[in-house]
Parts: structure tokens; sequence; C-alpha cells
């Protein structure tokens, strides 16, 4: 056997086996062809490794050596031709046709409360507050004392508010972050701080037991009610249109002096009276105050030379207006048919 593949590699006219090997290359026009060709001439059982493994003389070795080298680097080129022949085939055939309709992609959308926070987050953003986070599980310290509640407040009571035990409760405002800001650094202080609360109330259509607030403080020096107006005022013309104007109302809030309640004019029949607004022109959006000087004394501030104001409003009522929700129970039912209008 070694007999015969000897008289057979003998044989072969190298010079017209290189010969046969390029041509084969170069007509292959395709990869299976080319690697047909590489099987042919230069695999395992070729003539060309079949020789070279049966090699004596260096001769011989030096010629079959060079036909290798030569033929592998043809196929190479062959390989790299091919390649970019048909990179340059899909380019011009494959054209994507972009006017054909596409698969459009199931896509949720943010709860309307959500869009609403963001909303309200980007206006303060761009009135230069900071978003602050914050706990709902509270101190009795921090949603009651620190905010000057007197002992005899209705809040401190279990029937309204949800209580763990004497010290801790779930927040039932968004206040008690005043109180933490003001303790961690002094002013100039411009946040914005919101989240869910939580009261008991029995639930209705405009009641819920967990409601979600925003809370502002900005404490600063010279800082008067004219401030707090024009803030108000510029959040709910953010919130529901240019046109709008705020009014206060007197009120009590046990850490604010004075305190007052905001209302915004109905951007529904534009103050004329209407079914949203109880024909009253205008509509209650919270409460807010300038901060009491015995809140300021709480945290350690000097309450002669720094001075500054609050507010905190439900957001319910925002999402409710501003894409008219009659009921306040379909914020949190997850009901799909009526969170896939928003
Ligand atoms: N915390 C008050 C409430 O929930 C609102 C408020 C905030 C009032 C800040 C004054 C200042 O009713």
């Amino acid at each position: 056997m070694n007999l015969d593949q000897e008289g057979e590699s003998a044989s072969v006219d190298w010079q017209q086996y290189e010969e046969e090997a390029r041509q084969a290359i170069a007509a292959a026009a395709t990869p299976a062809e080319l690697d047909a060709a590489r099987v042919r001439y230069l695999g395992r059982k070729s003539e060309l490794k079949l020789a070279l493994r049966e090699v004596r003389d260096r001769e011989t070795g030096a010629t079959l050596n060079r036909v290798r080298d030569e033929l592998e680097a043809r196929i190479s080129e062959r390989e790299a031709e091919l390649e970019a022949a048909e990179l340059e085939r899909k380019l011009t055939e494959d054209v994507v046709d972009v006017t054909l309709p596409g698969t459009p992609y199931a896509r949720g959308t943010l709860h309307p409360i959500t869009q609403v926070r963001r909303e309200v987050e980007d206006i303060f953003l761009g009135l230069g507050y900071e978003v602050y986070d914050d706990r709902e599980v509270e101190t009795v310290e921090d949603n009651f004392d620190a905010l000057a509640f007197p002992p005899w407040h209705h809040a401190r009571s279990p029937r309204d508010s949800y209580f763990f035990d004497e010290r801790t409760v779930l927040r039932t405002e968004t206040s008690p972050s005043q109180i933490h800001v003001m303790r961690e650094r002094q002013p100039p202080i411009y946040m914005v701080s919101m989240g869910r609360c939580y009261r008991r109330d029995a639930i209705d259509a405009t009641h819920y037991t967990m409601f979600l607030q925003f809370e502002g403080l900005a404490v600063d020096e010279h800082l008067t009610l004219a401030d707090l107006k024009g803030t108000l005022r510029e959040v709910m013309r953010g919130l529901y249109g240019p046109e709008r104007e705020v009014r206060f109302r007197t009120h009590y809030f046990p850490f604010t002096e004075p305190s007052i309640e905001p209302d915004v004019s109905c951007p529904f029949c534009d103050s004329q009276g209407c079914r949203v607004c109880k024909f009253s022109g205008s509509i209650e959006m919270g409460g807010a105050g300038m901060v009491d000087p015995r809140v300021f004394e709480n945290v350690g501030y000097d309450s002669e030379r720094v001075s500054g104001f609050a507010f905190g409003m439900g957001l319910e009522r925002s999402v409710q207006l501003r894409n008219d929700v009659p009921d306040i129970r379909l914020l949190w039912q997850n009901d799909l048919r009526f969170l896939r209008q928003f």
C-alpha cells in the first residue's frame, strides 16, 4: 500500500494539480462550492495531503509545501471575495421597505397616578426644587410632635390613623418630610416630597384609606406669603394650564401660621361655574401656610432669622380632574379596561 501511494504521488504532476485547484477555487461561486474545492485539493484525503505525509526527500517536500501554501492563500482570497459579494448582494437586493406597516409591540402605559406624579416632579424641578424621597412608616414624634400637633388633635387618635404602637404610625400626610429635611441640613431649602399617606377613612367615591400627597417646603430668608402664592400659581398653571389663578382662604394647621387653603380657578368652566367646581368657580387644592416658628425651633432653626412656607396637596384629585375620573376607587382597582385608557 505504501508502495502504491508512493507510486501514485510520484506520478502526480503537481504543476497540473495546482493549476486545476486554482481553477476550481476561482470557479467556486458559493461558500459551499469553495469548501468542496478545499476538501478536494487540500482536505485530509486529498492527493496533496497524502503525498505530504509520505514525503522522503527535501525537494519534493519543498514543492508540496509551496503548492499547499499557495492553494491556502488562494482559498482565503476567494473566501473574502465571496463574502464581499454576498454583502454587496444583501445591500442591494434585501432592501427594506420602510413604508410597510410594522409589527406593533404590545406596549403598556404608566398608571395615571404615576404620570401625574412625574409631571409634578418636573414642574418642581423646573422651579429649582429638589425631589426628596421619604418613608411611609413614621414615628409619632415626626408625624405629630415635631409638627406641633396639639395633644387633643383628632389625627392622633387610632380612630383616625393607623398606629403600629404608641410610637409608630403610618404617615397621615407628607408633612413629616419637612422635619426630616430640616433636621438633615441648613437653609436654603427648596424641596418637594411625594408619596403615599394613610388615613382611616370609610371608602367611597371620594375617599380611600390610602392616598398620595405632594409636600413642598421652602425655607430661606425673607420668604413671604406672596412667594407661596406665586409658587402655587406656577404649579397650578403647570398642571392645569397657563390661565389658572390661585385664591387663598384662611384655615388652621398645627404647623403653619398663618394657614390657608388654596383654591385654583376651575379649569373646566373658566370660573363660570360648572358641575366639577360645584358652581363655585374654583376648586380646593389642599393646605398651605407659613412655617410656624415652633416647627423651626423643634428642628433647631433660628425662627428670627429664617422664614418659609409649606404646602400639601393630594395627587388623586389632579388625576381625577385631568382625566375626568368620577370615582377614586377606579384608581386602585387595577382594572385593565380602566387603566388602558391612559
Ligand atoms: N398636611 C396637611 C394635610 O394633609 C397639608 C399641609 C401641608 C398644610 C403643608 C400646610 C402645610 O392636610
